[in-house]
C-alpha cells in the first residue's frame, strides 16, 4: 500500500464539512470521502473573511484519532483577496475558460495579482508545517500556482495537482492572458491529474505545443521538467451511498415525495445554479417532452433542486431569474389544478434526503453543457432500488459520460434530444433498466472513491 504510511496534506479552497450538508460542491464531498479511510491534513480557506490587511493564524480542528484522524487546518482571507482571487480570477476567468465559455471571461490584471498573492500566502503558511516525506495534494483551479510558491519556499516534497473541472484544448486555453505563465506554474507539480482522458490529452497537446516530448504513456518532458499527466476519474463511495438511500431519513424523504407524486413519475435534477449545468436548456427539454409526447401530461413531474452559488457574480444571478421565468411559463401553460409540471427549489437538501429523492425518481436528469465529472450522475445510480431502478439521462459533455456508457447519452444543447432521452427512460422496460443499472453499479463499486485516491497517490508516491 504505497500511500499508507506517509502523511498526506490535501489543499483545496473549500475545506470540509466532513459530513456534508446540502450545499457542498462535488469537490468537498469527494475529498471528505477520500480522507475518511486514509486520514491526513486538509488545508485551505476557512470560509471566513478577516479584517483588511490582516491574515489569521492557521486554525486546526482534529476529527477522529490514530492514523486515520483528519486535521482540518484553515485560514481566513481578506475581503480584497476574496474579491480578486475567488470572485475575480478563479470564477470570472478560470471557471468560464475551463468550461469553454470564453465569451464570459472578464479578465483584470489586478485579479490575477490577487490570485497569485493568495496562492503565495497560503503556500507560505503551509510551508512552515511541511515535514520531509509528506505528500502534498493540491485540488482544483483555485490553486494553479500553489506548487510554484511552495518550491520558492524550498519545499522539495512530491506535490500533485488534481483538476476537478474540465481542461480545454490549447486554442481555448490560450485565450487566457499570460497563458504561458500559468502553464509554467503548473510545471512545478510532479503529477497533473484530470477527470477524463480528453482533459489529460488537452494538457498533453498544450505541452507538446510548447516543445514537450512524451517519455511514456503518462509521462512527459517539458521545459526541463518531468511530469506525470494522467486521467483519474473521480468517484463516490458507492456502497455507502447505496446504504444511505436505505436509511430511515432517506425513506422519509422518499415517502414524502411519493405522497406528493400520487402515482406520477418523477424526473429529478440536482445542481448548483451555474451556467455550466445547462439548466435553462434542461427546462426547455422538459417543455419539449410535454409538447412532443403529450401522453406525459399530468403523469410526470420534474423536480429541480438548485442551491444558489456565487450569487454576487452577474452570470449566476441571471440564470436564477431565467429559471424562474421558464418554470413559471411551463407551469402556467401545461399545469393543472392538481399537477405542477416543474417544481423548482433553491433550497439545498441533506444528503440522506437527496438519496431518498433519487430513489423516488424514475429518471435522473444530468445535462450539463460542460462538466468535469458530475457526481450527481453517480449518486443517482448508487441510490436506486436494485429491483426497480430508475434511468440516468446524461449529457455527452459531462466527464461521467466517458465511464457511464449504459446511461442514455444526450446532447444538452438540443431540447429534442433531451425530450427523447427522457421519453425513452420513462418507457423503458424493467429488465432493461435492471441490466443498465447493474452494469453501471458494478463499475461504481469497483472504481470507488478509495480506488481513486489510491491510484492518484500511487502515481504521486513514486
Ligand atoms: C465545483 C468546483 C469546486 C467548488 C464547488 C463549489 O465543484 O470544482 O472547487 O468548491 O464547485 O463552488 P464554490 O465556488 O461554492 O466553492
Amino acid at each position: 500500500m504505497p500511500d499508507a504510511h506517509r502523511r498526506l496534506i490535501v489543499v483545496s479552497n473549500r475545506v470540509g464539512p466532513l459530513v456534508s450538508g446540502g450545499k457542498a460542491g462535488g469537490l468537498a464531498v469527494a475529498m471528505a470521502d477520500a480522507l475518511q479511510e486514509r486520514g491526513g491534513v486538509w488545508f485551505g480557506w476557512s470560509g471566513d473573511l478577516s479584517e483588511s490587511g490582516t491574515w489569521s493564524q492557521i486554525r486546526t480542528e482534529v476529527h477522529g484519532e490514530g492514523p486515520t484522524a483528519i486535521t482540518l487546518a484553515t485560514l481566513d482571507m481578506t475581503e480584497e483577496d476574496h474579491a480578486q482571487f475567488y470572485e475575480g480570477y478563479a470564477n470570472r476567468v478560470l471557471w468560464p475558460l475551463m468550461h469553454y465559455r470564453t465569451d464570459l471571461i472578464d479578465y483584470e490584471p489586478r485579479d490575477e495579482e490577487g490570485y497569485r498573492r493568495v496562492n503565495q500566502r497560503f503556500a507560505t503558511r503551509l510551508a512552515a508545517h511541511v515535514r520531509p516525506g509528506d505528500m502534498i495534494w493540491v485540488q482544483d483551479y483555485h490553486y494553479l500556482t500553489f506548487a510554484q510558491q511552495l518550491r520558492m519556499a524550498e519545499i522539495n516534497n512530491r506535490i500533485g495537482f488534481f483538476l476537478h473541472i474540465p481542461f480545454p484544448p490549447p486554442d481555448v486555453f490560450n485565450v487566457l492572458p499570460r497563458a504561458d505563465g500559468m502553464l509554467r506554474a503548473l510545471l512545478a507539480y510532479d503529477v497533473l491529474g484530470f477527470q477524463t482522458r480528453r482533459d489529460a490529452d488537452n494538457m498533453i497537446a498544450l505541452m507538446e505545443s510548447e516543445g514537450g516530448e512524451r517519455t511514456g504513456e503518462d509521462t512527459i518532458h517539458v521545459m526541463g521538467r518531468d511530469l506525470t499527466v494522467k486521467a483519474f476519474p473521480i468517484a463516490i463511495d458507492a456502497r455507502s451511498f447505496a446504504e444511505l438511500a436505505a436509511t430511515e431519513e432517506a425513506q422519509i424523504a422518499q415517502a414524502r415525495a411519493e405522497r406528493l407524486l400520487n402515482g406520477r413519475q418523477q424526473i429529478i435534477g440536482v445542481d448548483r445554479i451555474d451556467y455550466s449545468k445547462g439548466l435553462p436548456e434542461r427546462f426547455m427539454g422538459f417543455k419539449k417532452l410535454l409538447e412532443d409526447y403529450p401522453e406525459n401530461s399530468g403523469r410526470v413531474s420534474f423536480l429541480q433542486i438548485a442551491p444558489p452559488s456565487r450569487g454576487t457574480l452577474d452570470a449566476y444571478a441571471r440564470i436564477r431569474e431565467e429559471l424562474e421565468q421558464i418554470s413559471g411559463h411551463v407551469n402556467g401553460r401545461f399545469g393543472d389544478i392538481d399537477w405542477v409540471p416543474i417544481r423548482f427549489t433553491t433550497r439545498g437538501q441533506p444528503r440522506s434526503a437527496l438519496a431518498g429523492l433519487y430513489r423516488a425518481s424514475r429518471v435522473g436528469l444530468v445535462t450539463p453543457l460542460r462538466d468535469g465529472m458530475n457526481l450527481v450522475a453517480k449518486e443517482y445510480v448508487a441510490a436506486q432500488e436494485p429491483d426497480d431502478p430508475g434511468v440516468l439521462v446524461l449529457s455527452q459533455f459531462a466527464g461521467a459520460a466517458e465511464q457511464m456508457t449504459e446511461a442514455l447519452i444526450v446532447n444538452p444543447y438540443s431540447d429534442g434530444d433531451i425530450a427523447e432521452g427522457i421519453q425513452t427512460a420513462l418507457r423503458m422496460e424493467k429488465t432493461e433498466r435492471i441490466d443498465r443499472y447493474q452494469a453501471l453499479m458494478e463499475r461504481l463499486v469497483t472504481n470507488d472513491v478509495n480506488a481513486w485516491r489510491h491510484s492518484y497517490l500511487t502515481a504521486l508516491d513514486r
